[in-house]
Formats: C-alpha cells, structure tokens, sequence
C-alpha cells in the first residue's frame, strides 16, 4: 500500500508520511471560483485513494496510522469548507439566475447529495480515527470498511460528475465576474487564507 498518498513529484517526505495537506497547487491560486473548485475535487480524489488503499492494506502496513490519520483531516476538516462552499456561496447565486431544469435539479441536486455523503462519513470517520491509533483493528473493521468505502466512492462518482459536468460550468459561464470574485473571497475567509 506504500505510499498510498502519493508526494508530487520531485519533493520527498519522511517516510510513510502521506503528504502535507495544504500544499498548494496551480489551481489553488486561481482567480475563477471554478479552479478553485476542481482544486479541491484534485483533493477528494487524492484522499479517496488514501480511503481505498486503507481498506484493502494488510493491518501491520506501516503507512496505515498516517493515511487513516490524514484521510479522517481531510474528510472531517476540509471537505466541509468545500460543501460549504458550494451550498453556501455557489447555489444561492445560481438559483438566483434563470436555469433550464436540467441545470436547476443539478444545482438542487448537489446539495441533497452532500446529506448522503455528510450520511456515510458518520460511519467511516470513526473507523478512520480509530485505524490511526489502533492499525491492528484494521482485521476488524474490515468488512464493514470495505463496503462503507465502497457505498463513499460510489457516491463521489455520481457528485463529482454531477458538478463538474453541469455545476461549476454554470458557475464561469452564468455568473459575472464580480459575482465569481465575491465567491472566491468568501471561499478564501472560510479557510482564513489568501487562497481557497
Ligand atoms: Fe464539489
Ligand atoms: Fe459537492
């Protein structure tokens, strides 16, 4: 499973350290809310990996404590910034233009389906914490993790095709530029940040 967070390439870290959240990407220091967005679908998709891997490692894999670790801080810290994000600064400005109704259910349609993700991290985030101090639990857990993981990944399958295909076109394309400007700055506040 080493590593199962992979460090960009050229920069090394301590071994079985999965890599720094924060570090910032060509995205991250975009302007347009919609970079800002995917940036943080390029995270999702990175710790969803992370989740994957710990469900199917053997439990004595040294990198397990520091992904489970890392995959919980992400899902319980930084994932709910971006759903806040979404429903808070991008959903009240598109409902507020006119939508086809294709474009209005995706826009409904993304915030009824972070309950159901909101639904399955109450369990896997438990098991998470627990892995990261207790990795020999991991024989334990695992039939119930592999299918919660699974249910999880199944789930950003559908929500992140949903908002890259329909929503956040809607964002760049339907939204002036002092409307886009205003999302990234309030994107920006929540994270007390100069980038989102
Ligand atoms: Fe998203
Ligand atoms: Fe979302």
């Amino acid at each position: 499973m080493i590593p199962v967070i992979r460090p960009p390439r050229g920069v090394c870290y301590r071994r079985f350290m999965p890599i720094a959240l924060g570090r910032l990407s060509r995205r991250a220091s975009s302007s347009e809310p919609a970079e800002l967005l995917l940036e943080c679908h390029d995270r999702i998709r990175q710790h969803m990996r992370g989740a994957i891997a710990l469900s199917t490692a053997s439990a004595d894999d040294p990198a397990v404590p520091a992904t489970a670790e890392a995959v919980h801080r992400y899902f319980s810290v930084a994932l709910p910034l971006h759903s806040e994000d979404e429903d808070a600064s991008v959903g009240p400005r598109l409902r507020a233009t006119p939508l086809t109704g294709e474009a209005a259910s995706a826009v409904a349609a993304m915030t009824a389906q972070h309950a159901d993700i909101d639904l399955a991290l109450l369990r896997l985030l438990p098991m998470w914490a627990r892995l990261a101090s207790e990795p020999a639990s991991l024989s334990g857990l695992r039939e119930t993790l592999v299918r919660d993981t699974m249910h999880f990944d199944a789930l950003w399958a559908v929500h992140l095709d949903l908002e890259e295909r329909i929503v956040f076109p809607l964002v760049t394309g339907r939204l002036d530029e002092a409307t886009r400007a205003e999302i990234v700055r309030e994107m920006r506040a929540r994270r007390g940040t100069a980038t989102a």
